[in-house]
Order: structure tokens, then C-alpha cells, then sequence
């Protein structure tokens, strides 16, 4: 491909301020006398005519002094990653671009992290994971938009293959088996045959167990980011890699029709489920069917926080408390309706509602829409005012009054007041007993 060619296709498919910073960047490597390139998912994603937002450039050169003379030059700032000799440069408001130092890697075990070492361009790309992530745009301004394209990324492209460079590619890094899953799902790719056994190989030997938590957590987040997130978690299902997480990690027997639901809620949501975070709404889908305790276990190993794991807490108590009374046509009170769902987080009535027959469906749809929202007129200020004191007995005031007021036994100001002063009479006369 002519290097104009290449310029222009980067040109329609990066922000104007982004192929601004890379002109910029390749004059200032250019000024230190060094090689500079943008890689990976930019490349790959420009060849095929997708927007891309962050820029990942590697310098051959030290890249935190880069980015440093950089963020001067350009008035930008800059973050440095000592451990990894990595940097993030911020230019303006739009521009994000990680600066890595060209490098080769070894692995001293499957899992580790790798030993770097600075090497050229070409065994940079050697080193990474798919050959449509091993390509490489020149931005030094005299060979601007050269491409390299070491390992045949371009045709892998072409014919839609997602293939690891060499036999030991999930050896060297076990997350490349998640990342694989991600990738052919993402661009609908099939993996050429001997990728496809490697995978098979990887995870037959386990190889994802000597991965930290915290990287494997990091890939599913990936996954469960995606747009289309069924046909990998399928996929990871199938291939024995959730088991290999936990052994008991399946997706649950609903799967096809929970992760059919989900995505018209999450896209139009209702209520409080628009402050759902997308991916623990689908984290908890992926895991309703397990135990808590062997929830818990895969939150270890995950080295997941409190969030994940109080959404699984509130999953299973409402599964065991409430999801009979929904799911029952006996009726059900628009309060008894509430209590039940007030205690869920926005993630999981997401889920609740995705996994709900009909009848749960239109109550879930129902606190929702209108229940979730309904206050009384007088609030706790008021009742104190009233003469109940601060504590359990204004707040338990308080909760009958709300239950009144979405049973519609008070449906104005005086009969509310109406309602707490009869409340607090009963409590004096029962305190007098
Ligand atoms: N890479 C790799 N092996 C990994 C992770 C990353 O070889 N385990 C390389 C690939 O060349 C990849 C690049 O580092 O293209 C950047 O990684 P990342 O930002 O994770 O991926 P992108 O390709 O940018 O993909 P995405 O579109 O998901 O951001």
C-alpha cells in the first residue's frame, strides 16, 4: 500500500486532532533522530474503515523522555509508568496516546509478565499477539503513512482470519485466550486452523490459571464491553474457558434468553437502570447460575472488589425472598411490589427484569416506570416537626407512610399529616402500655 494511501485511510477514520498529534509526534521524533510509529488496534482498525479513539505509538527511543520532550513541545501532560517504561501523553481535551518504547519480550513462565528488552520495530511487532494487531504505520514525517506489515496482517485482514504469530504465542501470554474470543467475535473472524488448536491446547493445559486475577478480570471487562457479547461468552463457555476460571463457571440455563432480553433494556433503560454500569449488569448475568459461595470463590480469584460482589449477594436474596411473590399470579400489592425491588441496585433489576416471565416482567416494568419514584410529600424533617424523634421509629413512620402512599390510602398533604399523627398516637399509647 503507497504511503498516501495509507496517510489517507488513517486520515478518515482518526479525529482531525489525532492525525494532527501523530504529524506532530513524528517531527519530534524525528527532531531526536528516532524511528516512531503508530501500531497495533490503530492500524488494524484503520485498514478496515473502523473509528478509533486512542492512539498507541512506539518510539525507538526511551518513552517517557519522548513523551516528556513531547508534552514540552506540544504543551501537553504526561503520566508515567516507571515499572512498564511506558507513558500516556494528553494533548487538548480529544488526544490520548500511549507511548511505549519499541521492544522485544520473553517470558520467563507462562503467565509472567515479560522481560522487555528495547529492540527495533520489527521485533516489536513480532511480539504481540494476532497478526492483525502486529502491523505498524511510520510517522516520521519524510516516510509518513509507510506500512509494516511483518507477519501478513494485511491478508489476515483481507480474508478475515484472526491468527497468532507463532506456536507459542498463549504460552507467552494465556490472556491472548480471551483475547482471541474477543477479537473473532468483535469482527466475526474464524480462527485459522492451527490458532484454533493452539486455543484448544491453551486451554486444555490450563495455562489461564497462571494468569493473575487482576489481568483475567481485566480481559472479561473487555468482553463484557463489547458491543455484541452472546456469541463470546458462548464461546468461553464452550471452550471450557469460564470452567477454567472457576469450575463451576457456566453460563446459566436461561443464558440465550437473558443475554436476548438484556441488550434492549440496557439500550433503552427505564428508571433507575440508566445508571447501570453496562458490564457488572452483564458480569452478573454471566454468573447468576452459580452458588454464592462459588460466586465468591470466582470473585476471589478474580480479585474483584465489594461492587461485584454485593450485586451477587442482592441477586441471590431477592431469587430466595421475592422472585416466587413476582412471578405468581397471586396479587401483589403496589407496596409489597416496591419492597421487594427497592433493595436492588440499578445492575441487578436490570438482570431481574431480563430474567423475569411475563407476569414479573410487567411488575418489574411497573416499580420501574412509576413506583421507584414515588416519595410522600413529608419527609423526615417534617415528622420531627410532628413530634416523632430521630431514629427507627421515624424511620419505620416513614416507610409505612411511603406504603401508603403507593397503596393510595393517602393521596394528599392533609392526608398525610392525617396519616403520621394517627402513627405517632399509636406509638405513644403503645409506649404507655
Ligand atoms: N498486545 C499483544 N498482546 C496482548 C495485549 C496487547 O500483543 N496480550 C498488543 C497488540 O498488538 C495490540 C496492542 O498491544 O494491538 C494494544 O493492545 P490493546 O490496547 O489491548 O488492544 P487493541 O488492539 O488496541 O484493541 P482494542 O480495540 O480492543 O483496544
Amino acid at each position: 500500500m503507497r504511503n498516501q494511501d495509507v496517510t489517507k485511510t488513517l486520515t478518515s477514520t482518526l479525529a482531525p486532532e489525532a492525525m494532527e498529534a501523530l504529524h506532530d509526534l513524528g517531527k519530534i521524533a524525528d527532531g531526536r533522530g528516532v524511528g516512531a510509529f503508530v501500531v497495533g488496534g490503530v492500524v488494524r482498525d484503520a485498514l478496515m474503515k473502523r473509528p478509533c479513539e486512542d492512539l498507541d505509538i512506539v518510539v525507538e527511543d526511551d518513552a517517557i523522555d519522548f513523551a516528556e520532550a513531547a508534552a514540552r513541545e506540544l504543551e501537553g501532560h504526561v503520566k508515567k509508568h516507571r515499572r512498564f517504561g511506558t507513558a500516556i501523553l494528553v494533548l487538548g481535551r480529544a488526544v490520548k496516546v500511549d507511548i511505549a518504547t519499541s521492544r522485544s519480550e520473553s517470558y520467563a513462565r507462562p503467565g509472567a509478565l515479560p522481560d522487555v528488552a528495547p529492540d527495533p520495530i520489527e521485533l516489536d511487532l513480532k511480539r504481540r499477539d494476532f497478526t492483525l494487531n502486529a502491523m505498524a504505520v511510520r510517522i516520521n514525517a519524510d516516510r509518513f503513512g509507510e506500512l509494516l506489515d511483518p507477519v501478513g496482517g494485511r491478508a489476515d485482514l483481507k480474508t478475515g482470519v484472526l491468527r497468532v504469530l507463532h506456536k507459542h504465542s498463549f504460552e507467552d501470554d494465556p490472556t491472548r485466550v480471551l483475547r482471541c474470543v474477543r477479537f473473532s467475535a468483535r469482527f466475526s473472524f474464524k480462527l485459522d486452523p492451527l490458532t484454533e488448536k493452539l486455543l484448544q491446547d491453551a486451554v486444555e493445559h490450563d495455562l489461564i490459571s497462571t494468569v493473575s486475577g487482576e489481568r483475567i478480570m481485566n480481559e472479561i471487562r473487555l468482553i463484557l464491553s463489547e458491543d455484541e457479547i452472546w456469541l463470546p461468552l458462548k464461546q468461553l463457555d464452550s471452550l471450557g474457558v469460564l470452567p477454567s476460571i472457576h469450575p463451576n463457571w457456566h453460563l446459566p440455563e436461561n443464558a440465550p434468553s437473558l443475554f436476548s432480553k438484556l441488550p434492549a433494556i440496557m439500550k433503552s433503560p427505564i428508571g433507575s437502570i440508566r445508571s447501570a454500569t453496562l458490564w457488572h449488569t452483564r458480569f452478573l448475568a454471566a454468573v447468576s447460575a452459580l452458588s454464592i459461595s462459588d460466586a465468591g470463590a470466582l470473585l476471589n480469584r478474580l480479585r474483584s472488589g465489594a461492587t461485584l460482589r454485593n450485586l451477587i449477594d442482592e441477586l441471590a436474596r431477592f431469587e430466595v425472598t421475592a422472585r416466587g411473590r413476582l412471578e405468581s399470579e397471586n396479587e401483589l400489592s403496589r407496596s409489597d411490589l416496591y419492597d421487594a425491588l427497592a433493595p436492588l441496585s440499578p445492575e441487578t433489576l436490570a438482570v431481574v427484569l431480563a430474567s423475569a416471565g411475563s407476569i414479573a416482567s410487567g411488575r418489574v416494568t411497573l416499580y420501574l416506570s412509576e413506583l421507584e419514584s414515588v416519595r410522600p410529600i413529608l419527609g423526615g424533617s417534617d415528622l420531627i416537626r410532628l413530634g416523632l424523634e430521630e431514629g427507627t421509629h421515624l424511620g419505620e413512620v416513614l416507610a409505612d407512610l411511603r406504603r401508603a402512599c403507593l397503596d393510595g390510602f393517602v393521596t394528599s398533604k392533609t392526608e398525610e399529616l392525617e396519616f403520621v399523627r394517627r402513627a405517632i398516637r399509636d406509638l405513644d399509647v403503645e409506649n404507655k402500655r
